[in-house]
């Protein structure tokens, strides 16, 4: 399922997330991330391969990886969006939840934004369970890696614990120690994981909840992933 007929609304003023995230916190309504903007006119198609290009590393050259960084640059315009997908793919499972991965990511988004959670946090409330589909027995840590390079410790800290944090909620009916979070007692970031768990993922499982959508969310994934990490390794 494709995201990427939503780009219209997300990039320009007047979209969903501009009546929903109308704070002082986002830059988004000030314009001024709007020259960074990736287009999808601007994302070209890199899937061919270079018949030119070395056949083992050990023999490439600088030329070859001018190239290859620029066609790197061009495939990641889109990270974002396939981070969006992925996120769509999260409707395809409840087991036996009363609501599906991606309403529940929803609801947990919008319990923090509702409670005026600044837009770093949204998105790492949004996205804390993406890797539930790729990585069930180890979910969280997929999630704090794919954010990491775009947020700060504290909020990667977070996405990385709630899986151990949630199962205070939970751990005790399923044969292990509901007070497994213990072990992080007196870190520095031990009440801000419990908060998340208590105060927005483990409310998020209800039905009649009224929760934002994705497409309101967009804008806000774009500014806080879809400008370049904070960190990589691949930075100098
Ligand atoms: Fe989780
Ligand atoms: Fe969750």
């Amino acid at each position: 399922m494709a995201i990427s007929g939503s780009w219209g609304k997300a990039r320009g003023l007047g979209s969903a997330y501009d009546r929903a995230f109308g704070r002082s916190d986002s830059p988004w309504l000030s314009g001024s991330l709007l020259c960074n903007t990736v287009l999808m006119t601007d994302v070209v198609d890199t899937s061919a391969p270079n018949p030119k290009s070395f056949h083992a590393m050990i023999d490439g050259t600088k030329a070859d990886w001018d190239h290859i960084t620029e066609q790197i640059d061009l495939y990641n315009r889109s990270f974002v969006d396939r981070v969006l997908e992925h996120l769509t793919m999260l409707a395809d499972d409840s087991s036996g939840f009363a609501v599906n991965r991606l309403e529940h990511s929803l609801q947990t988004a919008t319990r923090a934004y509702r409670d005026d959670k600044d837009t770093e946090y949204v998105v790492c409330a949004l996205i804390h369970d993406i890797g539930d589909m790729l990585a069930p027995y180890n979910h969280a840590d997929v999630a704090a890696k794919i954010l990491e390079p775009f947020v700060s410790e504290a909020n990667t800290w977070m996405v990385e614990k709630h899986g151990i944090f949630q199962g205070y909620y939970f751990f005790d009916h399923v044969g292990l120690d509901k007070n497994m979070r213990d072990q992080f007692a007196g870190h520095e970031f031990f009440d801000r994981c419990a908060e998340f768990c208590h105060n927005y993922d483990q409310m998020a499982f209800d039905p009649s909840y009224d929760a934002m959508t994705l497409a309101d969310f967009e804008p806000a994934v774009r500014e806080i992933m879809g400008h370049g990490p904070r960190r990589s390794i691949y930075m100098e």
